[in-house]
């Protein structure tokens, strides 16, 4: 039998939210509710669906490989410079990109566990080891923790904040700490996928500003959460321009397609969109947080458009009744969190809905 490369032998493949056509054909059911990849339940921006269609015409055509109107929009958006940003698959494409272009067999990266798995499966691809570093109580890790691992091995390490699959964030003090003490041969990635959810809160750290004294730090987003882009696959890393540059010397360069460039274009100018998907997750998340006290279920406090609960039972059984009736969410046993279902954060509507039916399967248990 071909098999994949000794790194990646003992790999599972990443779990994904499972989509709602399939558990409609597979469960028979007429209604399904997807609440398991934390995507915007209110949809794209109205400016972004415009934009996709007009860009139609265009597909023919291969995208701009330096994605210049895209660059030009989000550099004075981010008020950085051109040359700061390179563009991703989704930020997915862009952890695979970056460890594509700086890890070599037998080299170590470090990361916290339970995290967003991507980071892990996308080492071994490279051939490197993954350094797992284990979050206090599987709920909040510092970035100083990672310091005890580092090794003359270590490449990369991995910070992702919040973090998924709990929602919890780190301060700027800590990450501050952390920049301080860590090697500047070390390239430290700081994912920062639900930054818009979470850059309201209080002492989450200001990473933009800390590119300006650190060479060693790419700063990842996406397209895929507030702005509801998910589908079209961009996300964007903001780095010195060295970083990116040796970025470049791996990128595909058609990496990201002419209407997700376009529509990104557009997501930016949508203030309206970003504000009221701000609003109905705060409301929401309040409105789950309110029933899980209620049902006496503890849960992680979340900076993000989703929220870890803890049901007390086996997540996988929790998981699969739910899926039966309708509801997918992720199930702690895929994502390192025993116990847990990790639960995006929908419109009132679909939260109400999902309350309703997390106490029926509870019930049942
Ligand atoms: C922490 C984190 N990083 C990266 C991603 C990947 O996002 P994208 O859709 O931009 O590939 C996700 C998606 O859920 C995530 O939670």
């Amino acid at each position: 039998m071909i098999r994949a490369k000794k790194s990646l032998q003992d790999a599972a493949p990443y779990a994904p939210g499972r989509p709602i056509e399939e558990i409609k054909r597979n469960f028979g059911l007429s209604a399904v509710t997807k609440l398991a990849s934390n995507e915007n339940p209110l949809g794209t921006s109205p400016l972004a669906r415009e934009a996709v269609l007009r860009a139609a015409d265009k597909i023919f055509l291969y995208p701009d490989p330096d994605a210049f109107e895209l660059r030009q929009a989000l550099s004075a958006h981010l008020k950085t410079s051109p040359e700061n940003l390179v563009f991703g698959t989704g930020s997915d494409g862009l952890i695979e990109l970056i460890c594509k272009t700086f890890l070599s067999e037998g080299d170590e990266s470090i990361m916290p566990h339970p995290s967003f798995s991507l980071y892990e499966l996308n080492v071994q691809s490279a051939g490197a080891v993954p350094v797992r570093v284990p979050l206090t109580d599987n709920k909040y890790y510092s970035p100083v923790d990672m310091l005890a691992s580092i090794t003359d091995k270590t490449r990369v390490i991995w910070l992702c904040n919040p973090n998924n699959p709990t929602g919890g964030m780190y301060t700027q003090a800590e990450q501050d700490a952390f920049l301080k003490a860590v090697p500047d041969d070390i390239l430290v990635v700081i994912d920062e996928a639900y930054y818009e959810y979470a850059c309201g809160e209080k002492d989450y750290p200001n990473s933009f500003e800390t590119l300006k004294n650190h060479k060693n730090i790419i700063i990842l987003r996406t397209f895929s959460k507030i702005y509801g882009l998910a589908g079209l696959r961009i996300g964007y890393g903001i780095t010195h321009p060295a970083i990116a540059a040796e970025l470049e010397k791996a990128r595909p360069p058609f990496n990201v397609c002419l209407p997700a460039q376009e529509a990104a274009v557009a997501a930016i100018s949508d203030s309206d969109f970003v504000s009221r998907s701000l609003k109905e997750n705060k409301e929401n998340k309040k409105y789950l947080e309110a029933a899980f006290d209620e049902m006496g279920l503890s849960y992680i406090k979340s900076a993000t458009n989703f929220i870890a609960v803890d049901t007390g039972k086996d997540a996988k059984t929790v998981y699969e009744q739910l899926l039966s009736r309708g509801y997918i969410v992720k199930g702690g046993h895929v994502l390192g969190l025993p116990g847990y279902l990790r639960v995006t954060i929908g419109t009132k509507e679909e939260c109400e809905g999902f309350v309703k039916t997390l106490k029926e399967v509870l019930k049942e248990l």
